[in-house]
């Protein structure tokens, strides 16, 4: 593997400073969901916590770095997950918060940023409008910008999925990681690549928002128009770079999936695994779902990596 702007020994010290409620999440072998895929299933579980998603282990390697360095405030754009672990990770080291946001967020995760004490600002348009719009707050009002999977410590603290996958010798083939910005998949994929590189890392994304993966073919930026999936953790539309850059060094290969099979993925947490999941978290089952014969008869492991969802919006995708 070529140098990725991840270092395996600030993962591990990274452990220090995040918050255990964020660690050392369930990691099982769940056989119920096995038949309807075809292929042997576990499941990394990243939302029992107080933010349910995995993004509190990189906002807690942030909020600390910049607590450390003296820094009272800072803003950043998100689809909701985002900023609401920065809220919850600004908050217990008096940290001011800004989340800026589309106006058409899931609304249970705009609520939980508000009730954590972040200020939270609304964009008419999409993801990528609230980062400008972030930036440009942070010019104007001389406070940091959080950029999520720019900012090292995003990726970092994402990465330390990645230690505790491969702590005992996994007996997993695959990796299937949702993809966004990329914090996840650069994070987790540098780790597993370092420490089990047999173990295949696959990067899932919707076809309605295909910006990443497509760049990742290419090798190069690819930015697209409007996404168009319900899957809001992962809709974004112009790649970063630096984070492409580490992504051609850590993943073997990057897919796309149907909506429809992004709801039969939640529908299948569901009923087989008692889980109530976002679609960004389904993405995983959804790819197998869609390739059976490449997993048949192997083991893969997906990172169950958010449940935030607007009930009744839950509700109509997997009861339809
Ligand atoms: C639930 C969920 N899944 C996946 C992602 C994508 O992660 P990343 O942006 O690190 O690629 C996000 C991003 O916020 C998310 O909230």
């Amino acid at each position: 593997m070529g140098e990725t702007r991840l270092d395996l020994s600030r993962i591990q010290a990274a452990r220090q400073v995040i918050d255990p409620v964020f660690l050392d999440t369930p990691l099982y072998r769940c056989e119920a969901l096995e038949p309807g895929l075809g292929c042997s299933v576990s499941i990394k579980l990243e939302t029992a916590n107080p933010v349910r998603s995995f993004k509190g282990r990189g906002t807690e390697v942030v909020a600390s770095v910049l607590a450390d360095n003296g820094v009272r405030a800072a803003v950043c754009a998100s689809a909701g997950n985002l900023g609401q672990a920065l809220a919850w990770s600004g908050r217990g080291r008096r940290l001011d918060v800004t989340v800026v946001a589309s106006r058409h967020a899931t609304v249970a995760k705009l609520d939980r940023i508000r009730a954590l004490g972040a200020r939270l600002e609304l964009v008419d348009g999409d993801h990528e409008q609230a980062r400008e719009r972030a930036a440009e707050i942070a010019r104007h009002e001389g406070i940091r910008l959080v950029e999520d999977s720019l900012d090292i410590e995003t990726c970092t603290g994402a990465a330390t999925i990645g230690l505790e996958l491969v702590r005992t010798p996994p007996s997993f083939d695959a990796v299937l990681i949702a993809l966004g910005g990329g914090a996840m998949a650069t994070g987790v994929g540098h780790v597993v690549k370092e420490l089990a590189p047999g173990v295949e890392v696959i990067c899932v994304q919707p076809l309605g928002a295909p910006a990443m993966t497509r760049s990742w073919h290419e090798r190069r930026v690819v930015t697209t128009g409007p996404t168009n999936t319900i899957a809001d953790g992962v809709a974004g539309r112009r790649p970063i770079p630096e984070v492409l850059g580490d992504l051609l060094l850590v993943a073997d290969d990057a897919v796309l999936v149907r909506e429809e099979s992004i709801i039969a993925g939640m529908r299948m947490l569901l009923e087989h695994a008692g889980l109530v999941v976002e679609p960004s978290a389904a993405l995983g089952i959804a790819a197998v779902l869609e390739d059976r014969d490449r997993f048949a008869g192997r083991h893969v492991v997906t990172i169950i990596c958010g449940g935030n969802v607007d009930p009744a919006a839950y509700h109509g995708w997997v009861h339809a």
